[in-house]
This record gives structure tokens, C-alpha cells and sequence, in this order.
């Protein structure tokens, strides 16, 4: 992700994660170094909390999943830097208990949940979906969580309601990323209420039949598998409905680069690189990206009639 044109990181400047991961062997094969020592043991002790109750889901896909190391340490999460690895280093500085996640705006019943209320919602559900990063990477990843209009529903949405908006935590002593200016904190994002209220918009509580990791965006995110992964916002406090479309951190930051739709599409490219191919974390040659991450048969009617290079 791009922050400003000072900025400039060229595609070719992200590290590709083969490389990345053959310095990682690298430095843990250097057992010696108290640095890679510990970074090894980070890796391999993370904590197995098993999500209890969860159910098989017809929204999932048959497709080979990306390693649990990886979904879990080549992240993007802001706060906690803008490396790849800083997230798993250092998110264990969030505390995820006590949490509570508010929902308010053009509702009748605008409610403050407890983090565990939210875990007996709706059954949990397995679900494996693609990611597709903006940067051009992707992943499959087998999330656990239950459909966001599970949560809408409950909330009783007004006719003043037409957009949704996802605030994540904003506390500087936990999150080290937030003191500096990177982004306008806290990170926001939004959706259309239909986007929201799609079967596929989860929000994840886990991932592997785990309660989510720290760097994941434990202990309860967005996940949103035909947009742009910067869509999906890590450890949700606040989910507001209303009428004005949100303007996300990202637009904020780069209104030219990141619009508010981000829909994957392979015919858009983003301005300073091409988005018809993308690398899954794992795999060698690049793969042709598919239009809406390949969900277009159960998203395109959203967009029906819109022309997307306008609406990107
Ligand atoms: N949410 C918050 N709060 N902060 C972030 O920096 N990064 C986004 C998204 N959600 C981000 C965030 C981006 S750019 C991506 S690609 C995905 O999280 C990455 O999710 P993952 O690390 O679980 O794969």
C-alpha cells in the first residue's frame, strides 16, 4: 500500500515472497543469533485457541490453502508498522479482552456487544476465500466467522441507512504503528449497506479453526473476498450506518490511487502498475486475476449498470 507520492514503492520494490521467505530460512537457520532465535520461536508457538461449534459453509472454496505461517506472518496491518513481518512481531501488544464493538447510526437498536456475545451471534462458519491484495499478492485463507448481516439485521438498519462504516481501534499504547502518521488513525472503511448485507461479507473471528491471531486483526475483523484487502478492517471497535458515503483511510490518503468501491478487477489498473496478474503467496508464476476475485457470478448484480473505471 502507498501512503503518499513521496512515498513511492514501486511494485518491484515489494519484496516477492519467495525471496522473503528464503531470508526468513535464513536467519532462523542462524540459530545462533539471539534475533532469529526468537523470531523462530515466535513463529512456531503461536497460540492453538480452537473456535468451538464450527460448521461447514456452502460459501467456501475447494482450492488449496495458503500455509497458516504464512496467513500469519506476510501481513499488512498499519499499526503495527508497514513491513510485512511487523504485524506478527509486534501485535502482541493488543489486548483483545475486554472488547467491544459498537454499533450505532441510522438503527433502531444501536447496541454495544461484547467481543464474546459476538462469538454466539450466528453459528461460526468455516469459510475459505481468495484475498487479493492491492499490491498484487494472494492468498486463500480459511476464515472463521459468521455473515455480517447476521449483525445488520439485529441492529434494524432505517431508511437513512445506505452505507456502512468500520472504525478500527485507535489506542497508540497498544498499537506502536499509530504514533506515526502513516494514516489518518483510526483506519476507516466502508461499504454500500448491499455490499454489506451480501451472504459473502463475513466478519471473521478466526482462521484454521482458530481464534484469530493478533496480526490478523484479532479479535474480530472484515472480511470482504471480491474487494481489494485493504477493505477488510482489523479489529473492528465501531460499525456505523449511514446515509453519506465514508471516505476510508485510503482515500484519505490517496484519493486517486484508492477509491471507495475497490472492487478486483483485472481491467483497472491501478495507476502506477498493472492488476491483471497477481502472485499467490506460495506459487512461482503469476496467476491471471479474475475479475470481482473470481466471485463474479455472486457479485457483479451490485454493479450492475455502473461503469467501473469511474467507480473504482
Ligand atoms: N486493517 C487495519 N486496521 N489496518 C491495516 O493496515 N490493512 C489492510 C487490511 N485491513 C489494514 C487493515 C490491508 S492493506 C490488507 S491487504 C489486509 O488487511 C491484510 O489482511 P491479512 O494480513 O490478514 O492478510
Amino acid at each position: 500500500m502507498l501512503i503518499r507520492h513521496s512515498d513511492i514503492i514501486l511494485p518491484s520494490e515489494i519484496t516477492p515472497p519467495e525471496i522473503y521467505r528464503e531470508r526468513r530460512r535464513f536467519m532462523q537457520g542462524m540459530g545462533a543469533l539471539a534475533a532469529g532465535a526468537a523470531l523462530g520461536s515466535m513463529e512456531e508457538a503461536h497460540a492453538s485457541v480452537k473456535l468451538a461449534g464450527v460448521r461447514a459453509s456452502a460459501h467456501t472454496l475447494d482450492e488449496d490453502k495458503t500455509p497458516y505461517k504464512d496467513v500469519t506472518t506476510y501481513n499488512n496491518f498499519y499499526e503495527f508498522g508497514t513491513g510485512k513481518s511487523d504485524p506478527a512481531e509486534n501485535a502482541g501488544s493488543l489486548k483483545t479482552r475486554p472488547w467491544t464493538v459498537t454499533v450505532e447510526g441510522a438503527v433502531k437498536q444501536a447496541k454495544i456487544w461484547d467481543i464474546d456475545a459476538l462469538l454466539k451471534l450466528a453459528p461460526l462458519e468455516e469459510r475459505v476465500y481468495r484475498m487479493r491484495c492491492v499490491e498484487g499478492w494472494s492468498m486463500v485463507i480459511p476464515w472463521v466467522g459468521f455473515p455480517l448481516s447476521e449483525l445488520l439485521r439485529r441492529a434494524e438498519p432505517t431508511g437513512n441507512a445506505k452505507y456502512v462504516e468500520f472504525v478500527t481501534l485507535n489506542d497508540p499504547k497498544q498499537m506502536p504503528g499509530q504514533r506515526s502518521r502513516v494514516l489518518d488513525w483510526p483506519y476507516v472503511e466502508g461499504l454500500r449497506l448491499d455490499e454489506a448485507m451480501h451472504p459473502l461479507t463475513l466478519m471473521a473471528m478466526g482462521l484454521y479453526g482458530e481464534v484469530l491471531p493478533n496480526q490478523n486483526g484479532a479479535p474480530i475483523r472484515l472480511v470482504v473476498p471480491w474487494k481489494y484487502g485493504f477493505k477488510s478492517a482489523k479489529s473492528i471497535v465501531k460499525i456505523r450506518l449511514v446515509e453519506k458515503q465514508p471516505v476510508s483511510s485510503w482515500m484519505k490518503a490517496n484519493p486517486e490511487e484508492y477509491g471507495f468501491y475497490s472492487n478486483v478487477n483485472p481491467q483497472v489498473d491501478h495507476p502506477r502498475w498493472s492488476q491483471a496478474k497477481e502472485r499467490r503467496i506460495g506459487e512461482f508464476f503469476k496467476r491471471d486475476t479474475q475479475m470481482f476475485n473470481g466471485y463474479a457470478s455472486q457479485v457483479a448484480q451490485l454493479y450492475r449498470g455502473m461503469d467501473l473505471k469511474k467507480f473504482y
